[in-house]
């Protein structure tokens, strides 16, 4: 059976010690009601360390969102794969349609990355999806297949069980505008032939694909049904407590 998974990216929101507060707080909510997926917490750089001290470590895993397309040296201002996983943390967010759009980052830039992220022992969280303007061409499938090609599917099938994939349609992202869940759910199962075509029917089914994009308490239930719908990437709903277990309690 694949992985269950609610996982918040906090993007560039809070403090450190607003960050540690809420990484408190969700571990406060879950050490009390046991979740029944795994919970992870993708949050900047520089909060990795105190959140990894701050969770009970089987209750909650920590994520960073990014990471460097070099190993180290001089690149002024990056943080390597190593060093994430120094820090305890357990995956990485790569991929995200922010990261894409606003920082340049191509198939060939991510390929790196992914490289290096699974080299240094840590997951990934490969996000993928396609704009507004993609979907009203009906070219949906198209770029996610692309997006897969162009950077995940050079790895081993071994290496590639260490992906998580999450679907992130750009117009759902922080617009209050959620798809479907028969939107969601027809995409997934595309997402998953396309898996199963590159690295076989077994690989395909133990790979978990989570739905993100305006999710919150009030739809992750219905989506999180669907037999392809795996979990959630959650942005602002995942910046404080009640809300963020709102979510991780429709698999309650
Ligand atoms: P929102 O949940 O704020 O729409 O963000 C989704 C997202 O981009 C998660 O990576």
């Amino acid at each position: 059976m694949r992985q269950k998974i609610v996982a918040g990216n906090w993007k560039m929101n809070k403090t450190l010690q607003e960050g540690v507060e809420l990484a408190k707080g969700v571990n406060d909510i879950l050490s009390k009601n046991a979740p029944k997926c795994t919970v992870i917490l993708g949050t900047p750089f520089i909060h990795l360390t105190e959140v990894v001290k701050t969770v009970d470590s089987k209750l909650i895993k920590v994520s960073a969102e990014n990471c460097a397309d070099k190993e180290s040296g001089a690149y002024t201002g990056e943080v390597s794969a190593a060093m994430v996983k120094s820090t305890g943390a357990e995956y990485v967010i790569l991929g995200h349609s922010e990261r894409r759009g606003y920082y340049g980052e191509t198939y060939e830039i991510l390929k790196e990355k992914v490289k290096l992220a699974l080299a240094n022992g840590l997951k990934v969280i490969f996000c993928i999806g396609e704009s507004l303007e993609e979907r009203e061409a009906n070219k949906q499938n198209a770029v996610v297949k692309a997006e897969l090609e162009g950077s995940v599917f050079n790895l081993t099938a071994d290496e590639f069980s260490k992906i998580v994939i999450a679907y992130e349609p750009i117009w759902a992202i922080g617009t209050g505008k959620t798809a479907t869940s028969d939107q969601a759910e027809e995409i997934h199962a595309y997402i998953r032939s396309v898996i199963a075509d590159k690295y076989g029917k077994q690989v395909a089914e133990n790979t978990s694909i989570l739905y993100g994009g305006s999710c919150k308490a009030s739809n992750a239930k219905e989506l999180f049904a669907k037999p392809d719908i795996d979990g959630g990437l959650i942005g602002g709903a995942s910046l404080k407590p009640a809300d963020f277990y709102g979510i991780i309690e429709a698999y309650n």
